[in-house]
């Protein structure tokens, strides 16, 4: 039933946990995951401003902080494929610059996604929210099936 499964990551606590229901998730039958991170947009936006402000020349430093956070994400990806190659599952990891909930919804599409595994919060974590803001336009906008797992 669930034979595609698409694990949006931000590599925060809650979304970790989600990663032990999704290896559990291979008795359901599960034949593929596809691990997605989304370097997001305005993470780099708001950088940059801050860098404008102080002076400094923004081309140069955006630069340098997206490669940073793609050879960061990519190590922590790499070491979650690991991890679900030793559970015994074939995973697929993605590694996009945009808007995370688009992208998550995107993929869900394109890749005839069958089940979305998302924590309820991500590197936030604020206390008083029932829900992220990610997560709450994933599960308002996705026309699949969605598993959200509570921090
Ligand atoms: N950049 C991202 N790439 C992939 N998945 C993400 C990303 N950001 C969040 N997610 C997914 O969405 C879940 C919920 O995170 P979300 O960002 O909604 O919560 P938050 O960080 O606590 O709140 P907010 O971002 O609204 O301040 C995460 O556990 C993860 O599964
Ligand atoms: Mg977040």
């Amino acid at each position: 039933m669930f034979t595609r499964i698409l694990y949006p990551t931000d590599f925060s606590d809650c979304s970790k946990k989600a990663l032990e229901y999704v290896k559990e998730l291979k008795e359901a039958g599960t034949m593929e995951v596809i691990v997605l991170h989304v370097i997001d947009e305005r993470e780099i936006e708001t950088a940059s401003t801050t860098i404008a402000w102080l002076g400094e020349t923004v081309e140069e430093y955006e630069e340098q902080l997206i490669n940073e956070m793609r050879s960061s994400a990519e190590e922590k990806l790499n070491a979650i494929n690991e991890e679900l190659a030793s559970a015994g599952i074939k995973a697929n990891v993605r590694l996009i610059r945009g808007m995370p909930f688009k992208e998550i919804l995107r993929i869900a599409e394109t890749e005839d996604i069958s089940l979305i595994v998302i924590g309820s919060h991500g590197k936030s974590n604020v206390e008083e929210m029932l829900l992220g803001s990610v997560s709450e336009k994933v599960i308002r906008k996705s026309e699949r099936p969605v598993l959200v797992v509570k921090r």
